[in-house]
């Protein structure tokens, strides 16, 4: 019996086929999982497509989470399939490209909002949407990054709203502790997404990380999968509030 076996989840931010929340997506899928996917509707085509490779049809749904009522619209049409939600899985995240590049003290106001709107606010917009369906407790992941605690090239606006987002975890932990939600993130070393080719540089940079950390490799998006299922399941139920560092040990190296 898989370890997420007759439990439902939702994953926000599958794009296409590099999405971390698609490897997570797949390896909640093996541990027996049904899920809802929640996508922003110019990436429709690639979801659809990737939803048949699942072994149970997952429940699709538009939602940008800038809307609040696009969000409160994702729990009205799960309600009409499912009387409860176990999991949530945030992998959601923009800035502006231009944001992402040059000069941190360049970042305009509308870029700052946007970015913290949309890679920080949401975990807190969507996970209070989930929790009246998480009745019998819950576990929310979230995707972060090491620019949140340490200023990395071009990561600029970004490394601000994943440190917005870290804090938004504990506090969401030590609120949602009472009803039995978890929430924890999980902070993966740099993988070849689509986001992640938004910033400037990022194939150099991800060919430079490899020396300096302990593994002397980059980090698979299925070992970043597998840390967060590990987060999402029973294995860690005494686990909440934590950011568990994904990297081959990049964060912890000293010269
Ligand atoms: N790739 C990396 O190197 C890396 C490293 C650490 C953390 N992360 C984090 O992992 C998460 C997933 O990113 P990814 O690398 O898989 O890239 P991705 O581009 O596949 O995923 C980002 C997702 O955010 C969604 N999104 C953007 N704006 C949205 C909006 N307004 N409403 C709803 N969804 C929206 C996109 O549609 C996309 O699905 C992000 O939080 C990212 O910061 C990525």
């Amino acid at each position: 019996m898989g370890a997420l076996e007759g439990k439902v989840g939702i994953i926000f931010g599958v794009a296409n086929h590099r999405s971390i929340a698609w490897s997570i997506a797949q390896a909640a899928d093996a541990e027996g999982a049904q899920l809802v996917l929640a996508y922003v509707e110019r990436m429709e085509r690639f979801v659809r497509d990737l939803a048949t490779q699942l072994s149970r049809p997952p429940l699709l749904i538009q939602c940008d989470v800038q809307d609040d009522a696009q969000i409160e619209q994702v729990y009205t049409q799960i309600r009409e399939q499912h009387p409860r939600l176990d999991f949530l899985v945030h992998a959601v995240a923009f800035a502006n490209r231009e944001d992402l590049d040059g000069r941190f003290i360049d970042t305009s106001r509308a870029g700052f909002l946007t970015a913290l709107d949309v890679s920080a606010y949401s975990l807190t917009a969507v996970t209070r949407g989930a929790l009246p369906l998480m009745t019998d407790g819950g576990s929310v992941v979230t995707l972060t990054y090491l620019g949140s605690v340490r200023a990395m090239p071009h990561y600029n606006v970004m490394g601000v709203a994943k440190a917005a987002l870290e804090a938004s975890v504990r506090y969401l932990a030590a609120d949602l502790g009472p009803q039995r939600v978890r929430v924890n993130a999980v902070s993966a070393g740099p993988i070849q997404t689509l986001s992640a080719r938004g910033i400037a540089g990022f194939s150099e940079f991800l060919s430079s990380m490899s020396d300096r950390s302990a593994l002397k490799r980059n980090v698979e998006v299925s070992e970043v999968a597998q840390a967060s299922l590990f987060l999402l399941g029973p294995g860690a139920s005494g686990i909440t509030g934590q950011v568990l560092y994904v990297d081959g040990g990049f964060s912890m190296m000293g010269g």
